[in-house]
């Protein structure tokens, strides 16, 4: 950990946004990123990879503490990420591994388990962290907390562009559905639940495009954290 170097949270729901905002911020500012929900992705397709039950939580939480995990940071903020030394990226992002993801995260142990993995990021010149409970939990601490929301309808035709974009069909209605269950899921957990941290700026993006939610956090970050007006 540094303690000088600052760090933006940037939580919220499924499918609002967060990692094109994370992604352009830490680009913008020089900043590392950690993608949190990556590691509930690969913990959830490690323990499935290892015919573990997901509710088998101290099966679970093993694979957690034990993951064999690299980010491979390239130019342009992009990340290659490797799991027991082979890409797993497109595997990542599925649907699938997403709702796998959110079983396990619901379970506190694992939680537990990779809270200090996600601290490790904190490194200066400074920090975006993406996540669910980035402000409430893991960096209670930061210099701007940012909650970002949008209508559910929203949120799932945002998935579906960018799904057409990479190429995959898929139901926007199943989407839709999808989305609803995970959130219900994330909000209503007892172990650090979806909500907004003590002193986060909410921005509902339902009607912004992402240049918008881009510039609007940019300003909160120059004018919160102190930095140079021309970042
Ligand atoms: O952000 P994502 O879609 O990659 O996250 C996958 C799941 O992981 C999500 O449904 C909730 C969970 N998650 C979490 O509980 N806490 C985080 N900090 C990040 C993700």
């Amino acid at each position: 950990m540094n303690i000088l170097a600052p760090v933006i949270t940037v939580d919220g729901p499924s499918g609002v946004g967060k990692g094109t905002l994370c992604r352009w911020l830490a680009n913008r500012l020089g900043f590392h990123w950690l993608d949190s929900g990556a590691l509930y992705r690969l913990t959830a397709l490690a323990a499935l990879r290892r015919n573990l039950a997901l509710e088998n939580e101290a099966g679970v939480t093993a694979v957690a503490a034990g993951l064999a995990a690299e980010f491979v940071t390239e130019t342009g903020g992009a990340a290659r990420i490797l799991l027991d030394g082979a890409e797993v990226g497109p595997e990542l992002r599925t649907e699938t591994c997403g709702a796998a993801a959110s079983r396990v995260a619901a379970l506190p142990m694992v939680r537990a388990a990779l809270l200090q993995r996600q601290r490790d990021f904190w490194r200066l010149p400074g920090l975006v962290a993406d996540g669910r409970d980035m402000g409430t939990v893991v960096f209670p601490d930061a210099g701007l907390k940012l909650f970002l929301t949008a209508s559910a309808e929203e949120r799932a035709r945002r998935r579906h562009k960018q799904l057409s974009e990479q190429g995959v069909n898929a139901s926007l209605k199943d989407l839709a559905d999808e989305i609803a269950e995970r959130d219900a899921r994330d909000r209503q957990r007892a172990a650090a639940p979806l909500r907004p941290a003590v002193g986060a700026e909410v921005l509902d993006t339902t009607h912004w495009s992402i240049v918008e939610v881009c510039e609007r956090a940019l300003a909160l970050a120059i004018a919160r954290l102190g930095l140079p007006g021309n970042c």
